[in-house]
C-alpha cells in the first residue's frame, strides 16, 4: 500500500499520468472514493497520457464508454448508478478488460474483482484541492508501482 498527499489537481492528473505510463493491455484498474474526491479527474489524467483525444467526461448514465484512440484502448466504467450487484454482472466489465486498460469508478459497488488490479482510493484532505490517495497493488503491479517509494 502506498499513501501519496495530493496538493492540487494537476498532482492527480501527474499520478494518474505516471500510472498510464506503465498501463499495459490487460490492466484493471478500481477507483474508490466519495462524490467529488478526484476520480474522473484521475481518469482525465491517465486518458490524456495514453494520448485519448476525445474529451473523457463521467459515464455515470451510459455507465461505459470505450476510447480507442490512445495507445492502448480505455474503457471507463461507472458504477455509481447501479446499486445491485447482478445488475454490475450484468454488464460483463470481464469481456472488455483483456482488450485494453479497464478504469472502474466507484468499484467498491461491485462484488468484487479478480485480481490482478490496482485499487486507487481517494479521499478529501484538509485544504479544498487536497487529496489523499492510497494505492493497494496486486500481480505485476506491485513490481511496476516500485518508483512510489518506500511501500507501507
Ligand atoms: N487534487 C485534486 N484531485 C482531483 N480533483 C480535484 C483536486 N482538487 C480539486 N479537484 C476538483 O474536485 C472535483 C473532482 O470531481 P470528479 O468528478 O473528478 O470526482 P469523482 O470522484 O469522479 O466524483 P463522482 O463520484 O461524482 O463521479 C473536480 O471539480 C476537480 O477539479
Ligand atoms: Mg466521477
Amino acid at each position: 500500500m502506498w499513501t501519496l498527499h495530493l496538493e492540487s489537481l494537476e498532482d492527480t492528473h501527474a499520478l494518474a499520468a505516471d500510472l498510464a505510463r506503465v498501463a499495459r493491455r490487460g490492466d484493471l484498474m478500481l477507483l474508490n472514493g466519495g462524490i467529488g474526491s478526484g476520480k474522473t479527474a484521475f481518469v482525465q489524467g491517465f486518458a490524456a497520457a495514453l494520448g485519448v483525444r476525445e474529451h473523457v467526461t463521467s459515464p455515470s448514465f451510459v455507465v461505459h464508454t470505450m476510447y480507442e484512440s490512445g495507445r492502448l484502448p480505455m474503457s471507463h466504467f461507472d458504477l455509481y448508478r447501479l446499486e445491485d450487484p447482478s445488475s454490475i454482472a450484468q454488464l460483463g466489465i470481464e469481456e472488455y478488460v483483456d482488450d485494453g486498460v479497464t478504469l472502474i469508478e466507484w468499484a467498491e459497488r461491485s462484488g468484487g474483482f479478480a485480481p490482478p488490479h490496482v485499487t486507487i482510493s481517494l479521499d478529501l484532505g484538509a485544504g479544498d484541492d487536497e487529496r489523499i490517495a492510497t494505492i493497494a497493488a496486486t500481480g505485476t503491479w506491485c513490481e511496476r508501482l516500485d518508483w512510489l517509494g518506500e511501500a507501507s
